[in-house]
């Protein structure tokens, strides 16, 4: 059981059925060693009473932004600036509107706003709701701010349906806030994560990109926050959400890619780039449609900046790791890179023959100057822990060698 051993969370909860688990949430929270204050909406009493929270928590409950009593005790400022963590559960689809809209007309969505506490949302509601383009809108803009957006899950719902949108368990919810407080080597470093394809024009409505669907590279970028690190993720175009705690810039080009990163590399502590950027794009990009009249057409290309060259090339630079993707002698390519383009690490696999690119399973062997390790194949996600746990591990060593 992971511990939140004197973390003072403030538990919003709104009005959805599944608010009747929302007591035993503060007590599995309570449990991990969380003090627990609870502050409900106005319909969150139609499911269940402040009187249950007050006995589970041990607190008074407060549910008005204008009772006059608890303002002139604990405010809603000082309830807002007691907080380590905020967590919302239930989330109901109106709730997440409000809080995406930065409304603060009752206490909850005013002591989201007020505090500077991390936001955790747990959303409960019927899957037509959870599906319909405006809550997939208002969960995208919190994601985006660093809002942690915990489940749903899948299953039977109150309202007879079967489908996404269920509160997760409130096992499941203290443990994941437990792990979100997780902190290791990595935490509190600026840390700079390429990833996706890019895209060079031809011409208006053409360009050159490649299979990468980003998946790697949001994976490490979301195993990075999860330790603590603050997370800057440059991404080509992929359809993939902003992973919580992580601030994202969206780039099209190599070009692009490539000024974002050099303009904020100066004092990151590792820099990795998992994109699949152009290695060459078109050298000149036409100003209208390319029409067919030709019978053959050549296309003159041009290098592309090496965005991970030119990072490792800095005389202040971080801690750099690179990529690489290779169809054949992966080993040999994979060490030729990282003496080249002077890499602290690189992370080499296999592409080609359903290998790699555009999948959610990968494998991964990381080599570095002196040493490697292979990474058992497994799920993007759980290989960017792994790989995470590596570059820890180097980057630790690396300072020690260095100072
Ligand atoms: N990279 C980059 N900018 C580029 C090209 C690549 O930052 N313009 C980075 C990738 O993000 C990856 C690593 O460099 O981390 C890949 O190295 P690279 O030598 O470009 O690999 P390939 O494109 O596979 O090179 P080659 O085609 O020569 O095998």
């Amino acid at each position: 059981m992971s511990s939140l051993a004197g973390k003072r969370i403030l538990l919003g909860v709104s009005g959805g059925i599944a608010a009747y688990k929302s007591p035993d949430l503060v007590r599995r929270l309570r449990e991990r060693g969380a003090e627990v204050r609870v502050v409900m909406t106005a319909s969150a009493r139609h499911f269940v009473t402040a009187t249950t929270f007050q006995a589970v928590s041990g607190h008074p409950v407060r549910d008005d932004l204008w009772d006059e009593a608890a303002e002139a005790a604990m405010g809603h400022i000082e309830l807002a600036r007691w907080a380590d963590q905020v967590l919302v559960a239930p989330a109901t689809a109106d709730c997440l509107a409000r809080l995406a809209g930065g409304h603060a007309d009752d206490l909850l969505t005013t002591l989201c706003l007020a505090t500077e506490a991390p936001l955790a949302v747990a959303p409960a509601m019927n899957r037509v709701m959870w599906a319909h383009p405006a809550t997939r809108d208002n969960v995208a803009r919190l994601a985006s701010r660093g809002v942690t957006v915990l489940g749903p899950g899948t299953g039977d719902q109150a309202c007879g349906e079967t489908g996404d949108g269920r509160m997760l368990e409130p096992l499941e919810l203290a443990e994941a806030l437990a792990g979100l407080g997780e902190t290791g080597a990595v935490s509190g470093l600026r840390i700079i994560v390429t990833a996706g394809p890019t895209r060079e024009p031809i011409d208006p409505v053409r360009y050159l990109t490649n299979r990468s669907s980003g998946k790697m590279g949001y994976a490490v970028a979301a195993a990075a926050a999860r330790r603590g690190a603050d997370v800057l993720l440059v991404s080509g175009p992929v359809t993939l959400p902003n992973p919580p705690g992580v601030r994202r810039l969206c780039v099209e080009t190599a070009a692009e890619m490539d000024e974002i990163v050099q303009a904020e590399v100066d004092g990151a502590h590792i820099f990795i780039a998992a994109a699949a950027v152009s290695d060459y794009r078109p050298a000149t990009v036409a100003d209208a449609k390319i029409k067919k009249t030709a019978d053959h057409l050549d296309l003159s290309l041009e290098k592309a900046p090496d965005v991970l060259a030119r990072v490792a090339a800095r005389p202040d630079r971080p801690f750099t790791v690179g990529f690489a993707a290779e169809t054949n002698d992966v080993e040999k390519h994979a060490l030729i890179k990282l003496e080249k383009k002077k890499l602290d690490m690189i992370a080499a696999n296999q592409v080609g023959r359903d290998l790699g690119f555009d999948r959610d399973d990968n494998q991964l062997t990381v080599y570095w100057p002196d040493g490697s390790r292979a990474l058992d194949p497994a799920d993007k996600c759980d290989l960017a822990e792994r790989l995470m746990d590596v570059i820890a591990e180097r980057y630790e060593a690396a300072q020690g060698e260095n100072g």
